[in-house]
């Protein structure tokens, strides 16, 4: 049993690294098109927010599924969310501003929608240092609380990609139900619970 779990969760360990490869691969042929840069950039936000959905949607599919080894899946995917993240922010700092730090502060101060980004990237960041088993003993109730906060990098992370949009909304919308269906599920199990565990209290005579 755990060697069919290590060997799958070994290949969606390595399926993960396949956008990076595509883009390397896109890289390579030059077929990142007229702002190759740009393309770029943009490409490792889509997939830091693909990450995000898919970390989101583990609850769900545990709950449903009552399957306990999914943890492991969340963590790994929180960590490629932080993973595509980095690499997004490193290719904004690195490749589009060359460490010229006051056009990126200038940049930070102007575009609003990048504000949204930072903090989305602080709590992913904050998500990621404190994901091991250790940090999950350290913090003991705090841990759950802490990693709710999940939610919040998702509004943030929706926030900053509608805010830069130029036209098609298709796209964010489809997140943004996503993320309202996942919420929406989180509440009703919430709910369901509160109902269950009201209904397992004695009532007191009087
Ligand atoms: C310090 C943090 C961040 C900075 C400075 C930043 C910067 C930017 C910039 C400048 C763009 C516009 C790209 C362009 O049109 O040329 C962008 C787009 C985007 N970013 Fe970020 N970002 C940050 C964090 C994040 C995070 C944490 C996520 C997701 C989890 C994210 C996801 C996206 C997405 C999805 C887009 C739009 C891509 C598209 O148009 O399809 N960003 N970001």
């Amino acid at each position: 049993m755990f060697a069919r779990i290590d060997k799958l969760w070994l290949t969606t360990l390595l399926a993960c690294l396949i956008p990076l490869l595509w883009l390397f691969f896109d890289i390579a042929f030059d077929q990142l098109g007229s702002n190759p840069i740009q393309a770029l950039h943009i490409r490792l936000g889509d997939w830091a927010l693909r990450f995000l959905w898919l970390t989101l949607a583990i609850t769900p599919i545990q709950t449903v599924t009552r399957w306990r080894g999914m943890a492991v899946y969340r963590q790994l995917f929180g960590l490629y969310t932080f993973f595509y993240a980095s690499l997004h922010l490193l290719a904004y700092l690195l490749l589009d501003h060359v460490l010229q730090w006051r056009l990126i502060g200038i940049d930070i101060i102007e575009s609003s929608y990048i504000w949204f980004g930072i903090v989305a990237y602080i709590i992913i960041l904050l998500l990621a240092l404190t994901s091991s088993k250790w940090s999950k003993k350290l913090l003991g109730k705090n841990w759950k609380k802490l990693h709710r906060y999940i939610y919040y990098a998702a509004g943030a992370a929706i926030l900053h990609y509608f805010w830069q949009l130029k036209g098609n909304l298709v796209e964010p919308l489809f997140y943004l139900i996503i993320i309202g269906l996942l919420l929406g599920f989180r509440v009703l199990v919430w709910l369901t619970n509160r109902q269950l565990s009201k209904m397992m209290i004695p009532k007191s005579r009087e």
